[in-house]
C-alpha cells in the first residue's frame, strides 16, 4: 500500500509505539488543542477562530485528542492517521469522552480521497515532520479547504533538532535535510526504526508558497510548564529553544 520507504517505516514505528505514546501523553490533551511540547494551546494562541459548527480535518491525529477537544467545542471533526493502532486509540478516546468524530486510517499521501468533502479548517499537531511529500500534501490541503479556510500545523522546531541535549552542542548540520532513520532498542530488546524528515525553515515556507496557500503567521511559542507531553525533553535545551513551531496559513 505504501510506495515510499519512509512512509512504510514511519507506519511500523507508530503502530508499535502507539501504546507507549498514548500512555505518556496526559488526558488534559483532550480539553483544548495543545500545539506541541511547551508549545501552548488554542485558548492562548487563538489561531482557529470560531470553532462551533466548523468542519475540521485533522492530519496525523494519533489518539484523536485534538479532534476530540475541538468536537467538545462544537466542531464537526474528521481525523486521519496512517497508524491503525493510533486510530484504535482515537476511536476509544472519542467514545470515552462522549463525542462523535470520524476517524479514518489514511496516509497523508491519500487525503485527496476525502474529496468532494470540504473543510473550514485543517489542523495538524506534531505530525507533518513525518510526511514524505509535503508539496503534494499542501496542494491537497488547499483543494480540501473552503475559500478563506484556515490551515494550522505545528512541527518540531528545526533548530531544536540540531542540538544534543546532553552537552548542548550542535551535532547535526542544519543543511543535512531529508529522511532521518534512527535505530532504537526497546526494553524488551526488540529493534525499531524511528524515521522523520528534517527540513529547513525556508524549505517549509517555500512549500507553503508553492502550494498557493497564504502564510499568515509563524509562531514560536514557549510555555514554561508542560504537563501534557510528559518527559523526554531536557529543561536546559527547552529553555533555549522550545521544541515547537507553528505555521498558520489561509486559502
Ligand atoms: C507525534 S504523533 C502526533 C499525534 C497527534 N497529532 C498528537 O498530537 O498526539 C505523529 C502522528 O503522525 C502520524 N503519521 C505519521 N506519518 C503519517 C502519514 N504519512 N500519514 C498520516 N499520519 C501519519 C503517526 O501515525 C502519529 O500518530
Amino acid at each position: 500500500m505504501y510506495k515510499e520507504k519512509g512512509e512504510e517505516i514511519i507506519k511500523e514505528w507508530w503502530d508499535a509505539a502507539s501504546n507507549y505514546y498514548q500512555k505518556e501523553i496526559s488526558s488534559d490533551k483532550m480539553a483544548d488543542v495543545q500545539y506541541g511540547p511547551f508549545g501552548s494551546n488554542e485558548r492562548k494562541l487563538k489561531l482557529l477562530g470560531k470553532i462551533k459548527g466548523k468542519k475540521i480535518l485533522e492530519l496525523g491525529c494519533g489518539g484523536g485528542q485534538t479532534s476530540i477537544a475541538l468536537a467538545k467545542k462544537g466542531a464537526i471533526c474528521t481525523g486521519i492517521d496512517i497508524s491503525y493502532k493510533q486510530i484504535e486509540f482515537a476511536r476509544k478516546n472519542a467514545k470515552k469522552e462522549g463525542v462523535a468524530v470520524e476517524f479514518m486510517e489514511l496516509p497523508f499521501s491519500k487525503i485527496n480521497r476525502l474529496r468532494p468533502k470540504k473543510f473550514d479548517v485543517v489542523i495538524s499537531v506534531m505530525a507533518i515532520q513525518y510526511c514524505t511529500d509535503t508539496n503534494l500534501l499542501l496542494k491537497n490541503v488547499k483543494d480540501l479547504l473552503v475559500k478563506n479556510g484556515i490551515f494550522v500545523f505545528s512541527i518540531e522546531h528545526p533548530f531544536y533538532l540540531l542540538i544534543d541535549p546532553n552537552d548542548m552542542k550542535i551535532k547535526e548540520s542544519y543543511f543535512d535535510v531529508g529522511l532521518k532513520i534512527k535505530k532504537d532498542k526497546w526494553p524488551d530488546k526488540s529493534i525499531h526504526y524511528f524515521a522523520y524528515y528534517e527540513r529547513k525553515i525556508s524549505d517549509i515556507v517555500n512549500i507553503i508558497i508553492n502550494s498557493g496557500l497564504k502564510l499568515e503567521r509563524i509562531i514560536e511559542p514557549f510555555d514554561r510548564q508542560d504537563k501534557i507531553w510528559g518527559m523526554g525533553y531536557r529543561r536546559a535545551l527547552v529553555n533555549k529553544i522550545a521544541p515547537t513551531i507553528i505555521f498558520k496559513c489561509r486559502k
